[in-house]
């Protein structure tokens, strides 16, 4: 069973600059709701219900967000404006929230390892980068279908999708040999290849459920691209003992860590989702 998800948030998010210098850019909202409550909402519904934070100094208004505000309850109590937080109330009266910081940048791979003393070393967990929001409008969401695929295969799963040529050297990249509909078994990954020395063009996106295992993997990893502890060289070291899968999921995928894909990501539920409801009571 898989019961804990991971989200590192300890990014500066200097692509929104200044609209990230004293706020998280996991708080800005798609609409009216943070990017990291879609993530965690996610998370909810594909049945986990303890949520690890990898925080960090500025980060203060993630925690707030998944805590009671008593004072604002207890002001719009009784009007319209309650259902407002119905969605938010049903994720902090049902999980719990962990947090523990990150007090240097030292990549992906380093806050995941600062991750277990959250999730322990008992049990396979998810990851969830909230930058990368995940929307499937026509079934599960792709956490849950990633856990469904891990029942199945008791290994590393991670999230991926084509992307073209040109892009690949913005993502970590896999080879496998398909052996079911869009599950890969993954032979080969590299963080951010220059874009013709790339195994091919399937991206993992930031969806991943790891096997405990993976913090000893990290403690022996060096630093990679950029200088940092990368999750994908871990995971290569998996890999190789045909211990990773690669996922195509089903559903969209909106780069929210970039003003493109969250302006993307905004129009997308404006347009498809409900309109805030905050909108639709105006009028
Ligand atoms: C991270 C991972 C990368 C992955 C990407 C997905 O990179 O290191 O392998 O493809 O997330 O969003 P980042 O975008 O944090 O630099």
């Amino acid at each position: 069973m898989i019961k804990k998800c991971l989200f590192p948030a300890a990014g500066y998010g200097t692509r929104f600059l200044p609209a990230t210098k004293a706020m998280p850019k996991e708080m800005l909202p798609i609409l009216t709701k943070p990017l990291i409550q879609y993530g965690v909402e996610e998370a909810y519904d594909a049945g986990c219900d303890v949520m690890a934070v990898i925080t960090g100094r500025g980060k203060r208004a993630i925690t707030d967000h998944f805590d009671i505000s008593y004072e604002l309850e207890h002001q719009i109590q009784g009007s319209s404006k309650e259902s407002l937080l119905t969605d938010i109330r049903t994720l902090i009266d049902n999980c719990t929230f962990t947090y523990t910081r990150q007090n240097e940048m030292k990549g992906l791979g380093d806050a995941i390892y600062k991750g277990k003393v959250l999730v322990g070393e008992a049990d396979p967990f998810a990851v969830i980068l909230a930058d990368d929001l995940c929307f499937n409008p026509d079934g599960d969401g792709v956490l849950r279908q990633m856990i469904d695929l891990y029942n199945k295969y008791k290994c590393c799963v991670v999230a991926i999708m084509e992307v073209p040529k040109e892009d690949v050297h913005k993502y970590g990249v896999i080879a496998g040999r398909e052996i079911e509909d869009s599950v890969f078994m993954v032979d080969n990954m590299v963080e951010k290849p220059d874009n013709d020395k790339a195994p091919s063009n399937l991206a993992i996106i930031g969806r991943y459920i790891l096997t405990p295992d993976i913090f000893e993997v990290i403690k022996k990893t060096k630093p990679g691209k950029n200088g940092e502890l990368q999750i994908t060289d871990a995971l290569l070291t998996q890999a190789k003992k045909g211990m990773v899968l690669g996922y195509k999921f089903k559903g969209n995928r909106f780069d929210c860590g970039s003003v493109e894909g969250f302006v993307e990501a905004t129009n997308y539920f404006y347009d498809h989702e409900k309109k805030p409801k905050a909108i639709e009571e105006k009028k």
